[in-house]
């Protein structure tokens, strides 16, 4: 199918339980997602250095940011977006570890996407504020199927996320949690975010993507996550924020 060929979707499935205990701070996914390479010492990499570091600068105080370093084909686009409910210092935390370690993983390459349970950080020589990334993007699930009525579950996951979803795009922090009751003692939590470089109207478009994803990664898993270079959605059945 060419849409699958021209989208390199990436996909894992790791027990989020396993993440949320033994490995907070290690990425949950990245890619290296340019075909260009720098030198060492080169007019990019210091671009790229002082991107980085003002990004370290920028993010933690409101949970985003972005900018560009250098001119010409030494410009460097970068963004970092730590999630909703994360406190300034673990912001601060998650941004430059996932600083240091990209540029350990890419080593040398032009672009490249870092993923964390905090956080994102993302840089690119090709300009992509105010676009949404459909290309960079993973799924995860809980390994645990839902134990009963699934399809109830599935709708109500659905209708969970799309209000989230609704709720985020509204929202200054493009930021929305919430959660619901299916049956009497089970609950739902769920949360949406965008990154703040898209409007209103493509945050919805984003996410309202990302939900439309849900049934083939995750249908009747009792835990799941769409998280792209612009939008994310996560639900579990226990309690997973701050
Ligand atoms: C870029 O660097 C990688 C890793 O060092 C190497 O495998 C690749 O061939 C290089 N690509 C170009 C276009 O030089
Ligand atoms: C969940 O359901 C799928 C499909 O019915 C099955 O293949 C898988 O083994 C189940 N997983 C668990 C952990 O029970
Ligand atoms: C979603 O929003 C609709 C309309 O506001 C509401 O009727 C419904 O109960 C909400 N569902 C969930 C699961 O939040
Ligand atoms: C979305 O926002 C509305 C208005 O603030 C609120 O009543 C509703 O509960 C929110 N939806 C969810 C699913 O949190």
């Amino acid at each position: 199918m060419a849409y699958s060929f021209l989208l390199p979707i990436l996909v894992i499935s790791i027990n989020s339980l396993l993440i949320q205990t033994a490995l907070s701070a290690s990425p949950l996914f990245s890619i290296c997602s340019s075909t260009q390479n720098f030198t060492t010492n080169s007019l990019y990499e210091r671009n790229l250095n002082k991107l980085l570091g003002d990004l370290y600068f920028k993010t933690p105080p409101t949970g985003f940011g972005f900018g560009s370093s250098g001119q010409y084909t030494d410009r460097v686009y970068g963004l970092s977006l730590c999630r909703g409910d994360v406190s300034t210092n673990d912001c601060k935390t998650c941004v430059v570890e996932a600083s240091s370690h990209v540029t350990k993983i890419c080593p040398n390459i032009k672009g490249a996407v870092i993923w964390y349970d905090n956080c994102y950080l993302k840089y690119s020589d090709v300009n992509f504020h105010g676009t949404i990334d459909n290309r960079n993007k993973f799924y995860m699930w809980n390994l645990n199927n839902v134990s009963t009525n699934a399809e109830l579950f599935n709708q109500k996951t659905r209708e969970l996320i799309g209000n989230l979803s609704t709720n985020a795009s509204r929202t200054s922090k493009m930021y929305a949690n919430g959660e619901t009751d299916i049956g009497i003692e089970s609950k739902i939590y769920g949360m949406a975010q965008c990154s703040r470089d898209l409007s209103r109207d493509d945050c919805k478009k984003c996410l309202d993507g990302a939900v439309s994803e849900l049934p083939s990664c995750c249908g009747g898993k009792q835990g799941g996550r769409v998280v792209g270079g612009s939008c994310n959605i996560r639900y579990e059945i226990y309690p997973f924020l701050n």
